[in-house]
């Protein structure tokens, strides 16, 4: 069997993976180890790395580790939380930070050392958390600096110990890349052993082990992961082998369903079934407004659904594996290791399914991949560029970008350290609306702070950060476009719920924006563009907050900054929509906010 060079030791952080995939594009097998694999066992790699994690390594639940690895001889890097752990077992102290510090910081260079030569001076690096280390150990020396962060870097060269406090492994930190490299190459002394190639190889043998003698029924959205899964179940098991099912559930984009069997069946793909079960969806989810409810409702109904077809085609469970288009931040943010945290629950990654996996009745070809690797197989596999380069949507569609809320009005207030922070000349208030976040590789569930004014987006992307780092019940910022001339704060909440006429609401918004977005040749740019609608309203209708994103993999996120013309423009066709009162912008990064509202 292979053997990993380098170990991943996963204390639950949501880049874990990202960790893996950074090494491995370096043409190096990394492998994750859990945080009970003992020294024994890791004998042999060249390299460990410690992730980061949600714990404090003072908390009580604080993750037990086999601390003897460190007598193992070979170079350990902490990251974050691993960067805590180090500096606690060698003596050095921990606290927790006097600020919270997520997104952009720059490293100040403050000794020579192996682990940043070649690495530019006060570049920029992307920072997720609480605790920090405050004295080093002896032996160690601090070797990059930051604003908020004073031993952000430290080393001690001679055993070979290196702790950042920062993300190396996230596309956000300019040089990470460069300082995984100096880590595996120069300090750790690996040679190049890995490839896509073989990856591919091993999934094919995999969903043979999987799917054994049965068949695949395959779940089918339309996105690029379910179809690409598709297409890769097909290749390896053979056309006889899947029958794909797409599911309307009533949370599609305007004329999806149609456009979806249209393009599949136009790629080659003649064994799909498509369904209309929107009136049980809408049923499923009548009256809950908690995003986790809405979620593990809608997951459980496309099971539902799937059981209801499969009678309907007599097809014996027994004989049949389900199959999904499930990619790797989906498990991640759904608490998919053993020590994160559950940001949300996907709608493939609900009780009934997990139930599923246990009895080994799910195959899910692309798993351990992320969005760009799938493109990749896609690539590989010949599919129309169209269908490749779709944005992605979430199985629960429109469903989870309807907020809803049953309780009575609520008005937006003016907030005193907001306002400070924001300064003069631009006004704020905070939202009696909520949305999920993460920070420090925690879930959070707390209000947006409006912001309104004339003002740059370099000016609102610092904003933001300071903002979401300096106030603790605050996750996310949005900006007002339109109407400008409204005096904050004077958003109210109203009464809603998932029905058909909201839901019909937001398709017709989502409709004109993705239009927009085609016809100014700005879809290539923006990574992926939620369109939301709170129950917010200014004079009896409901509020458009617009998400457009750049990324790379969905686990780090910039907003797009529009340019103002074309947002103004949009704006207000956005506004001619009768029943829409104003339109947001979202300005928050991911860290601190996810890319979905809830
Ligand atoms: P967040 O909102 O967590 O989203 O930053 C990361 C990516 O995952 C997508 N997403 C989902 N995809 N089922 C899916 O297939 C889900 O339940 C789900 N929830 C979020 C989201 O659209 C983004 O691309």
């Amino acid at each position: 069997m292979h053997k990993s060079q380098i170990a991943i030791i996963d204390f639950g952080s949501q880049y874990t993976h990202l960790i893996t995939r950074r090494i491995r594009q370096l043409g190096i097998l990394a492998l994750i180890y859990p945080p009970d694999v003992t020294a024994q066992e890791l004998k042999g790699v060249r390299g460990i790395i410690l992730s980061g994690g949600p714990r404090s390594v003072h908390d009580d639940t604080a993750i037990a580790y086999d601390h003897t690895l460190f007598d193992l001889g070979v170079p350990v890097l902490g990251l974050c939380y691993g960067h805590q752990l180090i500096a606690q077992h060698f003596g050095g102290t921990v606290k927790p930070g006097k600020t919270k510090e997520y997104g952009f910081a720059k490293l100040q260079f403050t000794a020579h050392n192996s682990l940043l030569t070649g690495i530019q001076n006060n570049g920029r690096v992307w920072m997720s958390h609480g605790d920090s280390v405050a004295r080093v150990p002896k032996g160690f020396i601090v070797v990059g600096t930051t604003v908020d962060c004073s031993v952000a870097a430290m080393a001690d060269e001679q055993r070979g110990l290196y702790g950042l406090q920062f993300h190396p492994e996230v596309a956000h930190t300019k040089d990470g890349v460069a300082m995984l490299k100096n880590f595996v190459f120069t300090i750790c002394s690996c040679k190049k052993d890995w490839s896509l190639e073989q990856y591919w190889q091993e999934m094919v043998v995999s969903i043979k082990k999987t799917v054994g003698t049965r068949k695949v029924f395959l779940l089918v959205s339309g996105g690029v992961d379910s179809t690409v899964a598709f297409a890769v179940l097909e290749q390896v098991l053979g056309k006889k082998r899947v029958l794909g099912l797409h599911i309307d559930n009533g949370f599609m984009r305007k004329g999806e369903s149609k456009n979806v069997a249209q393009q599949l069946a136009k790629a080659g793909f003649d064994n799909l079934n498509v369904v209309d079960a929107s009136t049980k969806f809408l049923a499923a989810v009548e009256g809950a407004t908690d995003p986790e409810v809405k979620r593990k409702r809608i997951g459980k109904t496309f099971l539902e659904v799937k059981d209801d077809m499969m009678k309907k085609y007599k097809l014996k469970s027994s004989d049949w594996v389900l199959g999904q288009g499930t990619i790797y931040p989906d498990t991640i943010e759904a608490g998919g290791t053993k020590h994160a945290d559950t940001i949300k629950t996907h709608h493939n990654r609900v009780d009934e399914i997990l139930k599923l996996m246990k009895a080994g009745a799910v195959v899910e070809p692309l798993v351990d991949l992320y969005k760009d690797e799938v493109r990749q197989i896609a690539q590989k596999l010949k599919l129309p560029a169209a269908l490749i380069n779709r944005h992605p949507f979430p199985g629960p569609g429109l469903g989870i970008r309807v907020l809803c809320n049953d309780e009575k009005s609520k008005s937006s207030w003016h907030h005193a350290q907001l306002a400070k922070v924001v300064g003069k000349g631009l006004q704020s208030c905070v939202l009696p609306i909520k949305s999920v976040g993460v920070q420090g590789d925690n879930r959070t569930y707390r209000n947006p702070a409006l912001i309104g004014g004339t003002v740059s987006w370099d000016v609102l992307h610092d904003l933001s950060v300071r903002i979401t780092n300096q106030i603790s019940d605050v996750n996310r910022v949005v900006y007002l476009v339109a109407p400008k001339k409204v005096k904050l704060p004077s958003f109210k909440t109203k009464t809603g719920t998932l029905v058909r006429e909201r839901l019909a609401l937001l398709r017709e918004v989502d409709a004109i924006v993705h239009r927009f977005i085609r016809s100014h040749h700005l879809y290539q740019d923006i990574w992926q563009f939620p369109v939301v609608l709170a129950p917010l309203t200014l004079t009896g209708g409901e509020t458009v907050i617009l998400r457009p994103v750049e990324s790379q993999e969905a686990m780090t996120v910039n907003f797009y900054p529009m340019k103002p013309t074309l947002l103004s423009g949009l704006a207000r066709k956005i506004l001619a929509v009768p029943g829409i009162d104003a339109v947001l912008y979202d300005v928050t990064n991911k860290p601190p906010g996810t890319i979905e509202w809830e």
